[in-house]
């Protein structure tokens, strides 16, 4: 049997075999928006392109020479796709470039009938109006051209290829189902989300503990490893759904125990974990927690707050008695107990650290993020760092390209320099970086980062069926909570932008950068805190997952994410799919009449109280598992709730229907949700932690 990732990848490359959903430019980088239209290729709004993009796509028009105007226009527009904020999707990532994009052809299921006058025909469209054209240098040369040893200074269609079907053949494509291609005018769409709306989110609860992280067994059954903030790391059991079982853990027994060297608080604490892709064979594993240096000898890295970040420690001052950098973020590597037979048969880990993979001092004591994540389609570990502030980012870090604070991290730990070399290069630990990070080359810059200017992400996840949706919640300051799509090199704008809005800081210290000065990339989707109906001004945003579990197939597809103090979720919609264009809506929740440990509910209603809303996770089956801290709650069919889906399959199920059954419907969920907020921030006044 082949490792779990080799077979999750294989189904990757079954089922997508180009696609590069989203909008994505051919470097992997995300459009961005343009400041005055581009003076060439008629684009306007997003592009691809920049100005000197656009004027070498006009020299390289200009160089085909060619004599009739109404292949030349074609011609053009086809050239011009490179600037298309779905350059991606039409011409691949680099460096496997198509010489020109995916030309709509006729193909496409539910239209059999071909039509030349339609932009749906758009290939047969080039091959009638330039086959007998000349163009120099022609970009519609067949791929082995090379080899077959074809003139490729002056050429005809005709000469290149012997009809219009073996020329569609090659470059035309269909349109519809989950693939893009070019009519002429705009990439085509053609797939929407199923029209059934949501009624609500079903959850059970399977479990009281009150955990920060989850990550699925990498061996691919039903087993979770389970992280609490203060240093416990358990290995559970899944139960069935439906069997009425709970969360199955010996409390007393965890995989792994290094309370002694975390530090925490409020902010601090084991914030994430991650398995190595290959643990099933190699047993490594990950672990990112906070330390404070003055408790743990090994809690020493160098200060965030240095000179090249513009940053003098001497002047942060203490809070509450901490100095800058006394509190620090770590990334551990740690491995299962190797005297077990293999790595999944462990139930332990040896409790000595393998290796420290990183080391950084945190100027003060907020907003560092720290979960971690194994990128499914490259194996690279993904690293949330905040912008470690206080207020407003007065030291500007999360703009400031030679600070890790305040951005998406990269980092390869499968090829860990010498001692020297990570000296030479300035590295803040063992791990090397990956060559094809935005900044890897730049001596400037860290290469270590991947995407910047987030404020606090707290919680990212990578859609299990389109791994190039990276999506991260990013919590705000004064008046948004946002998600982002987060891609290579992108800008999401804090603390020049709070969500789509200015931000006005109050001390900026370590300086401004402009609004002009950068392509700021905004959300997908949020919130702004007045949405949340409370006057308690905490809002603190835990981004979730797509939703790719067969339970609910109402929710499938759909990204759920929640706000930790208001316990509100929403529900995320991509309409047309793959077009990047979200929308979401506060969706009601209720609890299973089945649940294995009842849910706590809101006093005088049906309503489970969850309590805070942590994060989420994702196990095997992709299920969605809500972890706050009153346990832990799967999302499961809807009718257990009695919430309605037409596309739910209830065959051998009776669901929530047992006569007497004091359900939650929809109905009373909406009518319910105001008094369960009112009631909450009762509650929440009460337990405020200030996690924002
Ligand atoms: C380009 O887009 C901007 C903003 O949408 C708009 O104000 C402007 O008129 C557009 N320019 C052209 C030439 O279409
Ligand atoms: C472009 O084509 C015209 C004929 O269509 C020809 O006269 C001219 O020399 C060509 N120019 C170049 C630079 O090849
Ligand atoms: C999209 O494709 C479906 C079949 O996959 C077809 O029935 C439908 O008419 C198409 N819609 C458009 C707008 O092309
Ligand atoms: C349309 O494109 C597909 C995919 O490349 C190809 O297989 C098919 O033959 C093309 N159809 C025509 C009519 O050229
Ligand atoms: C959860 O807590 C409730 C109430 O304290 C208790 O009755 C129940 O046994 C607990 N369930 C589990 C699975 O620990
Ligand atoms: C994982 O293991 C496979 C097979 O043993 C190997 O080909 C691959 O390079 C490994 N990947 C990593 C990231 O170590
Ligand atoms: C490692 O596993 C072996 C065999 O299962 C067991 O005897 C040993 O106690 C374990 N060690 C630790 C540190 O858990
Ligand atoms: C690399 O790992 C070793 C072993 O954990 C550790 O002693 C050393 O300090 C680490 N190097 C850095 C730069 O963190
Ligand atoms: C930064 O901008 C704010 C207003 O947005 C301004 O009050 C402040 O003086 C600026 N700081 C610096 C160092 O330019
Ligand atoms: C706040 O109240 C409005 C109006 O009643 C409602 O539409 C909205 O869903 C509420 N927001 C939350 C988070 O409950
Ligand atoms: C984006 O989604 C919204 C809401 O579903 C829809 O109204 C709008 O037409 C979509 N925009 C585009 C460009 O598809
Ligand atoms: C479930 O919903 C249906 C229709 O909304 C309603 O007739 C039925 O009484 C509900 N069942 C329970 C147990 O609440």
């Amino acid at each position: 049997m082949g490792s779990p990732h080799a077979t999750i990848l294989f189904f990757f490359f079954l089922f997508f075999p180009t696609t590069f959903a989203l909008p994505l430019c051919t470097d992997s980088s995300a459009p961005v928006t343009l400041k005055a239209p581009l003076p060439f290729c008629p684009y306007n709004g997003s592009s691809c392109c920049s100005s000197a993009t656009d004027s070498s796509i006009q020299n390289q028009f200009k160089s085909m020479n060619i004599s009739d105007a109404a292949c030349a226009s074609l011609v053009k527009s086809v050239l011009c796709t490179k600037c298309d904020p779905f350059a991606a999707q039409l011409f691949t990532i680099e460096p496997k470039l198509r010489t020109v994009p995916v030309l709509c052809n006729s193909t496409f299921p539910g239209n059999p009938v071909r039509s030349k006058d339609t932009t749906a025909d758009f290939c047969a469209q080039i091959w009638d109006t330039c086959k007998e054209i000349s163009i120099q240098n022609s970009p519609f040369l067949p791929s082995l051209q090379g080899a077959a040893g074809v003139s490729a200074t002056s050429s005809k269609l005709t000469d290149l290829w012997l009809s219009e079907t073996d020329f569609c053949n090659e470059f035309g494509g269909p349109s519809g189902g989950d693939t893009v291609c070019f009519n002429g005018k705009s990439v085509l769409f053609n797939s929407t989300q199923s029209s059934v709306t949501p009624k609500g989110i079903c959850l059970e609860r399977i479990g009281n503990g009150s955990y920060l992280s989850m990550a699925a067994h990498p061996d691919g059954s039903n087993r979770v490893f389970l992280a609490n903030q203060g240093g416990k790391i358990w290995l559970a059991t899944i139960p069935e759904e439906g069997s009425g079982g709970t969360l199955e853990l010996d409390e007393s027994s965890p995989f792994l125990d290094i309370t002694d060297d975390v530090l925490l608080d409020t902010q601090f604490g084991v914030m994430g974990l991650a398995f190595h892709p290959n643990f099933t064979d190699n047993g490594r594993f990950f672990v990112s927690f906070n330390c404070d240096k003055v408790q743990s000898a090994s809690c020493s890295g160098r200060c965030s707050c240095n000179s090249d970040a513009s940053c003098d420690p001497s002047k942060l001052g203490t809070s509450n008695g901490v100095q800058p950098c006394q509190y620090q973020s770590v990334i551990a590597e740690f491995t299962a107990n190797s005297s077990s037979s293999s790595p999944s048969a462990s139930t332990s880990a040896r409790p000595t650290e393998v290796r420290r993979i990183l080391t950084m001092g945190l100027p003060f004591t907020s907003d560092h993020g720290g979960q971690i994540l194994f990128g499914p389609a490259d194996g690279k570990l993904y690293f949330m760092m905040g912008d470690g502030s206080t207020k407003g980012d007065p030291f500007n870090f999360a703009q400031n390209k030679k600070s890790l604070l305040g951005k998406i991290l990269r980092l390869d730990v499968d090829n860990i320099p010498s001692k020297k070399e990570i000296d030479d290069l300035g590295l803040w630990g063992n791990y090397s970086i990956p060559k094809d990070n935005p900044f890897a080359d730049d001596s400037e810059r860290q290469g270590e980062i991947w995407a910047l200017g987030v404020r606090n992400p707290w919680r990212c996840s990578f859609d299990y069926e389109r791994p190039s949706y990276f999506l991260c919640g990013d919590t705000g300051e004064n008046g948004y909570e946002e998600i982002d799509l987060i891609t290579k090199g992108g800008n999401y704008g804090w603390r020049v932008y709070e969500g789509p809005e200015l931000f006005q800081p109050t001390s900026t210290p370590g300086g401004n950068t402009s609004a002009t000065s950068i392509d700021a990339i905004f959300p997908i989707m949020g919130y702004p805190h007045s949405a949340l109906n409370n006057s308690v001004g905490s809002a603190s945003v835990s981004g979730g997952f797509v939703y790719r579990s067969a339970a609910d197939p109402c929710l499938y597809g759909r990204y759920l994410f929640a706000d930790l103090y208001a316990g509100a979720m929403w529900v995320g919609t991509e309409n047309p799919v793959n077009s990047g264009n979200f929308s979401s809506a506060i969706t009601p929740f209720g609890c299973s009449q089945r649940s294995p440990v009842a849910c706590d509910t809101v006093e005088g209603s049906s309503l489970p109280s969850l309590g805070y809303i942590f994060s989420f996770g994702e196990d095997n089956s992709r299920d969605v598992f809500v972890m706050t801290s009153k346990g832990v709650y799967r999302v499961v069919r809807p009718s257990r709730c009695n919430v309605s889906c037409p596309l739910e399959n209830k065959d051998g199920d009776d669901g929530d229907r047992a006569p007497g059954a004091a359900s939650s419907t929809a109905g009373q969920l909406e009518k319910l949700q105001q008094l369960k907020l009112r009631i909450l921030v009762i509650v929440f006044l009460l337990l405020l932690l200030g996690f924002s």
